[in-house]
């Protein structure tokens, strides 16, 4: 205690790891150490990137001081990188300080930001300020804090920057038998609900069956998952592909998002479209590796169910991820340019990549508004059955996206929530199917043949003229 009899900021001799280039000046830098000694906290000091990573893994610090100015830590990317290694709290102390700096640490996962000169006052308060924060983290998450703490778990959705505590198996635990369920929700025509669909679906899995749920976002150029979910990731899938070593679980849970209801987690898509390219294609860091495929067997090894919102192409990610997954949910609307393209897709799906049709579920989003068309055209245009209906509801849908929290929280027993619950339980009810080693494509011929039975003259052909 303080002789004044209040608690010292560092009481129960926190560790605070120094990250401070050699560049950072006269003035309190210089002194921190002494400072923070004297108000109760145990210092180390990171010489370069290297040590830094090192004493990450080694020491557990409670709370990390991290110099963005210092070139030779690596800047934000440094910054990237432990926090991969390590989920605690970060302060970030720049020389900038304006509004651009500020943003970009908290999207980055800082949870306090100085500016220099630094001043004992503001320092200590943001070390009191993330003392208390990283609390839970230290108490449930051993050495390198793998551990969900109660905190995070209940929280909502986070606040900007706040650091989601990496899951996973803990050391000494045997890695979980069972491989989860991989979902792809597709489709080959934008808006048609592909993320109102798989954010709220991930919540109605958790809700089915208690289990964990991973939110994968691989509309690499415009994901918006984690705005349905009201965050803004400290980490993206980038942060992943710029890593040296292969994708392991452990690495990709660290650079997960806690979202609520606890239980789903996210893995974010790129901050900006530029940065796609470094997940496929040209901007690749090592262009032989097909992150997308590491990541997704990565996270099927530790989680029962992983959703994954893709974009609406042929590409290589969601190539993949239409490969890895076991079920594909083909989202259309009801309306020509739609279900035209639904076709196109059923084509390529079936014929060419020759899934099972049992792979492929289409869901037809807004199914009561069948404006000139019924069911009936639907299923004989594209020759396919319909596997799910939602209903269209402005104020549960778009109320949700525009708020940032899915309406399976708030409103379960709305129709669109009552038939999203019903999609979850018919794919818990379905289980996972086995993999028989590769990817799970092909299935008999024979099975194949008898549910596809597309023309080649195609949808147009064979979908009668709206009624009016
Ligand atoms: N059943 C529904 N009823 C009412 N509004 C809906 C419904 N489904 C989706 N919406 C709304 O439609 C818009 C587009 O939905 P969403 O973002 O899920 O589509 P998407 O297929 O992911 O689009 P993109 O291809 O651009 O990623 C959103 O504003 C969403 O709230
Ligand atoms: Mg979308």
């Amino acid at each position: 205690m303080h002789p004044n009899g209040s608690e010292k900021p560092g009481a129960g001799r926190r560790l605070v790891l120094l990250a401070l280039g050699a560049g950072a000046g006269p003035g309190a830098d210089g002194r921190l150490p002494e400072l923070l000694e004297q108000a109760g906290f145990s210092v180390l000091g990171a010489s370069g990137p290297d040590d830094l990573l090192d004493l990450i893994g080694r020491e557990g610090p409670d709370v990390l001081l991290y110099d963005i100015d210092d070139p030779e830590l690596g800047g934000w990317e440094g910054m990237s990188r432990a926090r991969l290694a390590w989920p605690g709290p970060v302060i970030v102390v720049s020389g900038r300080g304006d509004e651009a700096d500020l943003e970009e640490a908290v999207r980055r996962g800082a949870q306090e930001y100085l500016t220099r000169p630094l001043d004992t006052e503001s320092l200590l308060a943001a070390l009191s300020a993330v003392n208390r924060q990283a609390e839970p983290v230290a108490a449930a998450g051993g050495r390198d804090g793998q551990a969900r703490t109660a905190a995070q778990a209940s929280s909502g959705p986070a606040p900007a920057g706040s650091a989601p505590g990496p899951p996973g198996p803990r050391e000494g635990e045997p890695p979980p038998g069972r491989q989860a369920t991989v979902i792809a929700v597709f489709s080959t025509k934008g808006g048609v609900g592909k993320t109102t669909l798989a954010s709220n679906l991930a919540v109605a899995l958790f809700q089915a069956t208690g289990e964990e749920v991973v939110l994968v976002d691989l509309d690499l150029e415009f994901g918006s998952l984690a705005t349905y979910f009201g965050l803004r990731p400290p980490a993206t899938i980038v942060d992943l592909c710029r890593l040296a070593e292969p994708i392991t679980p452990e690495v990709v849970h660290k650079a997960l998002v806690a979202a609520q209801p606890p239980g789903v987690r996210l893995l974010a898509a790129p901050a900006s479209p530029d940065l796609a390219a470094e997940v496929e294609g040209e901007g690749r860091k090592q262009p032989d590796r097909n992150y997308v495929e590491e990541i997704l067997t990565a996270l099927a090894a530790h989680n029962r169910f992983v959703v994954v919102d893709t974009g609406c192409n042929f590409r290589e990610a969601v190539l993949t991820t239409l490969d890895l997954a076991e079920r594909v949910l083909l989202v259309s609307t009801p309306d020509i340019p739609a279900l035209q393209n639904t076709g196109k897709a059923l084509d390529v799906l079936l014929k060419r990549l020759e899934y099972p049709a049992a792979k492929v579920n289409l869901v037809l989003n807004r199914a009561d508004k069948l404006l000139g068309l019924t069911e009936d055209d639907i299923r004989q245009g594209l020759e396919f059955q319909i596997a799910f209906k939602l209903p269209t509801d402005e104020a549960t849908a778009v109320w949700a996206a525009n708020y940032g929290r899915p309406f399976m929280l708030d409103r379960p027993g709305s129709r669109l929530g009552r038939a999203v619950t019903q999609v979850a339980r018919a794919l818990v009810k379905a289980g996972t199917p086995a993999r028989a080693g590769g990817p799970p494509r092909g299935g008999s011929k024979a099975a194949r043949d008898a549910s596809w039975r597309w023309t080649d003259g195609g949808f147009m052909d064979t979908l009668p003229s709206p009624r009016v």
